[in-house]
């Protein structure tokens, strides 16, 4: 994910210098960009960068962040994307004085397609506020929440989102070869029909999705007689317990 997230700054020409730690080499593209420094472990120097971004699994990050948090500048912009810790567990790890950004980013950050929700301390200043929003801009959209409480929600819904939607495309391929097309027909017939109708949602955004469905449902036709099994109430109850177990483990993870 962070990985994503800093394509998108470098494409858009957002940083100027980055210093990465990562116990994992980094993939060729990042480390053929003049712009990316790299060491594989915090050699425990003075971090005096303007924001220190957090990208570690939650069930990590205190311990990746334990020789780094007494390194970092009173001035610093610590945003985090770690799903599950909150604002006040941050603090524990980093200080109560620091500026820090909790935010819930999503993978199409990668391509400038993904929508991250953020919420800041109150000793986030206008400035860093800016930067941080100009940051999440590059990767798609983004809002500010005031409620922390939601932050578990979001990330169930578009945090682990994309996985859904890929989990998606499976499963429709998977149908459409018990139908009886052969694999790699249904395969490519389920990721198009999903890549499509992702674009044309974009294409024509002022129009509900409720909407776009009933657009392409013709009384009494083929899609109406699929909608008629999807639409009984299963897929809906599975997808709001799918939520709901996700929400229920970024409560655990803090
Ligand atoms: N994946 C998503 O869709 C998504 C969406 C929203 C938010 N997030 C959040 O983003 C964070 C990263 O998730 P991810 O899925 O991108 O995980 P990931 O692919 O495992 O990436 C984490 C990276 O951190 C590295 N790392 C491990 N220990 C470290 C240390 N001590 N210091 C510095 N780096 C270290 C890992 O290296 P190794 O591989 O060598 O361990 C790996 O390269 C998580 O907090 C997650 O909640 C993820």
């Amino acid at each position: 994910m962070g990985g994503a997230m800093l394509r998108s700054w470098l494409d858009n020409n957002l940083i100027g210098n980055i210093n990465i730690i990562d116990p994992s080499p980094l993939p060729s593209d990042l480390q053929s960009d003049n712009r990316v420094s790299y060491i594989s472990k915090y050699d425990g120097s003075k971090i005096d960068s303007d924001i220190v971004i957090i990208a570690v699994k939650p069930q990590i990050l205190s311990d990746a962040a334990k020789d780094i948090a007494e390194n970092i500048n009173s001035g610093t912009l610590l945003l985090s994307i770690a799903a599950g810790q909150s604002i006040t567990t941050l603090e524990n790890i980093f200080g109560s004085g620091k500026a820090i950004v909790r935010t819930m980013p999503n993978t199409p950050a990668a391509i400038g397609k993904g929508i991250s929700v953020s919420i800041a301390n109150d000793n986030v200043n206008r400035e860093q506020k800016a930067v941080a929003q100009a940051l999440m801009d590059a990767s798609g959209q983004h809002i500010w929440i005031s409620d922390e409480s939601l932050m578990n929600d979001v990330t169930a819904l578009s945090g682990s989102g994309p996985a859904y939607v890929f989990y998606l495309i499976e499963a429709l391929a998977k149908a459409g070869e018990k139908a009886g097309l052969d694999s790699d027909i249904a395969t490519l017939l389920a990721r198009q029909t999903v890549i499509g109708s992702a674009a044309l949602a974009e294409a024509e955004n002022d129009i509900s999705a409720e909407a776009l469905r009933q657009n392409v449902t013709s009384p009494k036709g083929t899609t109406e007689a699929a909608l008629n099994v999807l639409m009984d109430g299963r897929f809906q109850d599975i997808l709001s317990e799918a939520i709901i177990a996700a929400k229920t483990r970024g409560i655990e993870l803090d």
